[in-house]
């Protein structure tokens, strides 16, 4: 009974350490790979390969003045409304109707990670 009463406080603690609202990296990954890598390729350097075609093309988004310069509000808003809602171009179209807010905060955490 001991045993079980300290194995279940060792689980409770493992939940309680774990931030709830961390974003997930590898999820955001996926998504991404799903949806956006045709145009901005897989490693985010606008280099997919429907981005020939697109007049602007998706700028390289590891670089890292870019990086810098960019607000995580920037990138959840265009993934989520679409280039207009920025003044960018209509051809990066909004995805806030396939992306939970998790999902969001997931790919803004990938789009972070690509910084070289
Ligand atoms: C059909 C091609 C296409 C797909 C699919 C696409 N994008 Fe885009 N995206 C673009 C283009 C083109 C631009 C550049 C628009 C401009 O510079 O005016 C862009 C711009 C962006 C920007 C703004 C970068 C900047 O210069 O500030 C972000 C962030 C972005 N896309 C994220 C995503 C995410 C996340 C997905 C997937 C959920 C996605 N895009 C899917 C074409 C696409």
């Amino acid at each position: 009974m001991r045993l079980i009463f300290k194995a279940l406080c060792v689980a409770a603690l493992a939940v309680a350490v774990q931030p709830l609202s961390a974003a997930d990296i590898e999820a955001g990954e996926t998504k991404y790979k799903q949806l956006c890598a045709t145009c901005h390729g897989d490693d985010g350097r606008g280099d997919g390969p429907a981005a020939r075609a697109l007049r602007p093309a998706p700028r390289d988004m590891s670089d890292p003045e870019w990086q810098e310069e960019v607000t995580d509000e920037h990138i959840r808003l265009v993934t989520e409304k679409g280039g207009p809602a920025a003044g960018l171009a209509p051809t990066m179209t909004a995805f806030g109707h396939a992306l939970s807010d998790e999902d969001l905060d997931n790919i803004v955490a990938y789009i972070r990670s690509l910084a070289e």
